[in-house]
């Protein structure tokens, strides 16, 4: 009997981490987080999920590691640790089959990275790791022309980077990664809160602030939400307790540094992309993709910033694993046509 092999793709995100398994689909959508305990802080508590649930309530020996930093790997061990266990929990622990891995890389990424990535994947168990861009993975999940001779655009908005790539026939034609992303919007609510309130909150509080009122546009019809944090006067207050209305108008006020950084990674790549390319982009627009995508009005901020559509894309957080099992579902084709990402 012929044993298909569940190859799979990964999307190591900063934030979150999905895998998909050829035939079966995305099969795992957790946090990047992992949760450590004991003297020398190496013995595993949980991951993903459960690392989550169990954050912000650990024991004084246990410590909440996200392994990912800025889409880079920041803790070797801790990454194998969670490749692992998604791994194992995508495809389980046969050792008859062995899996070829499709894994996303910021665009950009040198050497060092690259090869700590595939090696990262390989400490699994895993022979064959092939990196594929970011971008170039969400314009494929996206259904756009990324092999055919146009121009296409893809902002990627994560956790912790933001990618932003002109493709074309495959390859990445001009291309930036910055160190901004969801994440540093959280960041941004909170030191607006602490500056502003004198009150300090935590970080799940500030997303949860982010995608309840924040907006990249002012609203026109303005709400705002009660915050309970820890007041930074010591002197007022219960017990160092504070409460305050956060509106959307400070929202929008605090997250407006990380936008614009945003705006102007784009329109650094669109200066250095070729002219022929650029009637591409403003013909067909700038495909939006990645969780931090969904920020209320951010398309429409980066329209009327930049004079160009921008398309939003259906499922945002979804698109670059999509893509990469997209090449696992087709990986002849992709190998007779020479498309097949590289090895790390
Ligand atoms: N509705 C929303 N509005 C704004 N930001 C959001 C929303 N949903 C998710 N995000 C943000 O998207 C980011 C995660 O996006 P994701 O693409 O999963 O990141 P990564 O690929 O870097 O792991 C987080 O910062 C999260 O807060
Ligand atoms: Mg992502």
């Amino acid at each position: 009997m012929h044993i298909r092999t569940p190859d799979i793709g990964i999307d190591l995100g900063t934030s979150n981490t999905l895998v998909y398994v050829r035939d079966k689909g995305i099969v795992v959508n957790e946090p990047s987080l992992v949760v450590v305990e004991g003297a020398n802080r190496r013995q595993l508590h949980a991951v993903g999920d459960e690392a989550a649930r169990t954050a912000g309530r650990t024991k004084d020996s246990q410590i909440v590691i996200h392994p990912i930093r800025n889409g880079i790997i920041a803790d070797f061990d801790m990454s194998v640790l969670m490749l692992r266990y998604f791994i194992r929990k995508a495809v389980g622990v046969s050792n008859v089959t062995r899996p070829r891995v499709v894994i996303s890389v910021p665009v950009g990424l040198d050497d060092i990275n690259r090869r700590a990535l595939a090696e990262a994947v390989r400490s699994c168990g895993i022979r064959h790791v092939h990196l594929m861009e970011k971008p170039l993975a969400a314009a494929v999940g996206s259904n756009l022309p990324a092999y055919d001779p146009v121009g296409t655009m893809v902002v990627d908005i994560g956790g912790g980077t933001t990618d932003v790539a002109v493709i074309s026939l495959g390859g990445m034609v001009v291309c930036q990664s910055i160190p901004v992303g969801g994440q540093t919007m959280d960041t941004a609510i909170i030191n607006h809160i602490k500056r502003e309130f004198k009150m300090l909150i935590g970080g799940l509080t500030a997303e949860n602030l982010k995608i309840d009122l924040g907006t990249a546009m002012p609203l026109t019809e303005p709400r705002s939400v009660r915050v309970r944090g820890r007041n930074l006067l010591a002197h007022t207050g219960p017990r160092g307790c504070h409460e305050i209305d956060y509106t959307t108008q400070q929202a929008y006020q605090a997250i407006q540094e990380p936008c614009k950084a945003i705006v102007n990674t784009i329109r650094w790549v669109l200066e250095r992309t070729p002219p022929e390319l650029s009637a591409d982009i403003l013909r067909t627009g700038i495909h939006l993709t990645g969780g931090g995508a969904q920020l209320c009005a951010i398309d429409q901020y980066i329209a009327t910033e930049l004079g160009i559509p921008v398309l939003l894309a259906r499922d945002p957080a979804d698109c670059t694993v999509q893509g990469l099992g997209h090449v696992v579902q087709n990986m002849q084709h992709y190998m007779e046509m020479g498309r097949m990402p590289p090895l790390g």
